[in-house]
């Protein structure tokens, strides 16, 4: 079947933000520009759409934009898209607006709006964009890297002062349902116990004994990562500090993890996946999504792409929990 050409396309981030998200930006803005296209920005992603806040957009547009944190396009969570007329009017509005392609930056729940587009006759590409790294089909998400790189340095910072005091402290870092921000800091900053929601079986009182355990063999600091999907750090906190006689604090690091300037491999990454959805919407293609597996660049069915799982690999787990005792 001969492509279909794309003369215009658009261009929105949803869901949570992500640095990086304005590297992939810029790419997919330059990359169809290149390719002698015209380019739509939706502001505040699907919620944007449905209010026809739509900007053209050229090369000058994203000038000065890949090492910024956040999204220019802004980004929204939006309701109405999650129903069959809210897809319908948001696909009519795109005709309206001559765009026959679009590229999605986000989540999974962004994703599933990009098949529903996609459905409706707008060619669509995903591209993945949280700092969770909680989208299946991919080794590599946009935001992951700068966000465990943010997290990592305040941790170091925390500790510090942990050790000062000689106390014990719960670090919370982001991911309600995946543990990967947990899992990568704790290895990294060396901490005592890591928390996966994925894993955690809700046993305070081993922890409290391992404490006890290393506090009597002079250790200076207990570091727990917890993972905002187990959350209550503020009362753990409180529980072991009742238990142990140890003094204990809480620090939920939040969006911090969210923001700042990208990291190399952010920048670089999010502009080869830019570049690599607007080259399938050359060749024709929609309901793709771009990932990056196994080493290597690739792009999945978006419905194939959501029905797939991805867990914590269990050797990495194996490995980091011998790591903190
Ligand atoms: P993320 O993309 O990071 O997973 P969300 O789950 O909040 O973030 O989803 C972002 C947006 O995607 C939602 O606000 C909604 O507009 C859209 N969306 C989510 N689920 C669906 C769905 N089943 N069908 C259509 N659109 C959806
Ligand atoms: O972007 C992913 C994420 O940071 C999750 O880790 C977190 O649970 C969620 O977004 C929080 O989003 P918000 O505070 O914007 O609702």
């Amino acid at each position: 079947m001969a492509a279909k050409a794309v003369k215009t396309i658009g261009i929105l981030t949803s869901g949570g933000d992500a640095p990086g998200m304005n590297a992939a930006i810029r790419s997919v803005v330059r990359t169809a520009i290149h390719n002698g296209l015209q380019v739509k920005g939706v502001m505040r992603g699907y919620a944007g759409l449905l209010e026809e806040e739509i900007v053209d957009m050229n090369t000058t547009s994203v000038s000065d934009i890949i090492s910024r944190g956040g999204t220019v396009l802004y980004t929204a969570r939006c309701r109405e898209f999650t129903t069959p007329e809210g897809q319908q009017k948001g696909a009519e509005i795109c005709r309206q607006h001559g765009i026959d392609g679009m590229v999605i930056i986000g989540g999974d729940g962004s994703f599933k709006g990009a098949g529903k587009l996609s459905g409706l006759g707008i060619n669509t590409i995903g591209v993945p964009g949280t700092i969770d790294l909680d989208i299946a089909c991919t080794d590599y998400t946009i935001g992951f890297d700068t966000s465990i790189n943010t997290a990592m340095q305040a941790i170091d910072k925390i500790r510090d002062t942990s050790t000062s005091h000689e106390r014990c402290s719960i670090i919370e870092v982001m991911g309600r349902r995946a543990g990967y921000i947990a899992l990568w800091c704790g290895v990294a900053n060396g901490a005592e116990e890591i928390l996966l929601p994925e894993r955690y079986d809700g046993d305070e009182q081993a922890i409290i004994n391992r404490i006890i355990e290393s506090r009597k063999r002079g250790k200076k600091h207990y570091i727990i990562i917890n993972a905002e999907g187990i959350g209550h750090s503020s009362s753990m906190a409180k529980r072991i500090e009742a238990a142990t006689g140890i003094e204990t604090r809480a620090t939920i690091l939040g969006h911090m993890q969210r923001g700042g300037s990208p990291t190399c491999k952010d920048r670089y990454y999010a502009s080869i996946m830019g570049a690599r959805a607007v080259e399938l919407l050359l060749a024709g293609k929609s309901n793709r999504l771009v990932a990056y597996k196994h080493g290597e660049f690739v792009d999945y069915d978006i419905k194939e792409a959501l029905a797939m799982t991805k867990d914590i690999p269990e050797d990495q787990f194996r490995i980091a929990d011998m790591l903190v005792r």
